[in-house]
């Protein structure tokens, strides 16, 4: 089971992780966020992109 943080202070919010991970992140005053938690199973892969993706390092598992 994965749990995603977002570092809201690190994010500088280029939505790609949105865009990789829509089902568990999506956009909240230009910041990403978890909207779904644990990420379903059948998402974490793509969260895992999402993660690795990040042009901060703002995203990270838990
Ligand atoms: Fe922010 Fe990184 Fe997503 S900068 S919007 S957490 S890809």
């Amino acid at each position: 089971m994965m749990k995603a943080r977002v570092g809201a202070d690190t994010c500088i919010g280029c939505d790609l992780c949105e865009e990789t991970c829509p089902r568990a992140l999506m956009m909240v005053d230009d910041k990403a966020a978890v909207q779904v938690e644990p990420v379903p199973a059948e998402a974490e892969t793509a969260c895992q992109q999402a993660e690795n993706d990040c042009p901060v390092k703002a995203l990270s598992p838990e």
